[in-house]
């Protein structure tokens, strides 16, 4: 089986990167920074030399991002098992305070790649015999708080899109799962004056998702919902 991972470099993503190669399955990685691609590609390929692991460099905030991801995955896979649509960006704040652009730029990163990626892909993941869709979304996509101004919607336009492609690809046998983690421990949590054990791991994340993966055919898990053990932040 093949996975392509969106924002595979970092936090959540590099979880599930890790897991799922951990259980067989050829990967390919997306992100901007090329030297942290190389960087992991190395580390991963000494670990698991029998696998294929590819990467590139590409903005999903763009649609030529996303276009040029369709390509040069197309160029090292024939095929596609798994997407995991994870990339995104956080910005705190409120909807009346954020700078004019802030709600663009998360629509674009949040929704949008995922959106395009999906499209783009679609064609070769239903050659697929086991096609299955995540969609990164986050406890964000269910309730709104303090300081989750756009970021909250475009999380919960992300859950709303997953539940539409989930009703259009129910007869064609491909899953759609909505993962919603709450506080996760990653890059967006940096300088955060809290333990890490108060937050999840982003294994735990890498987890459900491999869970969900491991269902037989006539299941689907169409979301999960994940929160810290002592709940929101
Ligand atoms: N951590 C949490 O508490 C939490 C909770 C709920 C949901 N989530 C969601 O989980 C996902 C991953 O979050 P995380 O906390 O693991 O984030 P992270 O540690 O900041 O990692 C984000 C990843 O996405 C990539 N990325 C960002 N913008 C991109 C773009 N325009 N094009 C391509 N790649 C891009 C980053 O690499 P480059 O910078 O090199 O591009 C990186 O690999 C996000 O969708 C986030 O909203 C996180």
């Amino acid at each position: 089986m093949t996975a392509l991972i969106t924002g595979g470099t970092k936090g959540i993503g590099a979880a599930i990167v890790q897991i799922l190669l951990e259980n067989g399955i050829d990967i390919h990685i997306n992100a901007r920074n090329l030297k942290d691609l190389q960087a992991q590609h190395s580390e991963l390929t000494n670990t698991y030399a029998d696998r294929s692991i590819t990467f590139s460099s590409n903005d999903l905030a763009t649609k030529e991002g996303v276009q040029s991801l369709i390509e040069d995955f197309s160029a090292e896979h024939k095929t596609i098992d798994i997407l995991v649509n994870n990339a995104g960006v956080f910005y705190p704040g409120k909807t009346s305070e954020e700078d004019a652009g802030t709600l663009e730029s998360m629509i674009e990163t949040n929704l949008y790649s995922a959106y395009y990626l999906t499209r783009g892909l679609l064609p070769m993941i239903k050659q697929s015999k086991a096609g299955h869709i995540f969609n990164m979304c986050s406890i964000a996509s269910k309730i709104a708080y303090p300081n989750g101004g756009s970021y909250s919607i475009s999380k919960f336009a992300l859950l709303g899109y997953t539940k539409v492609l989930r009703e259009e690809l129910k007869e064609e046998g491909i899953k759609v799962t909505a993962i919603m983690p709450g506080a996760t421990w990653s890059n967006s949590w940096a300088g955060v004056d809290l333990p890490e054990s108060r937050l999840m791991a982003a294994r735990d994340i890498a987890i459900s998702v491999w869970s969900a993966i491991q269902m037989s055919p006539a299941a689907v898990v169409e979301d999960i919902t994940i929160r810290p053990q002592l709940g929101d932040l």
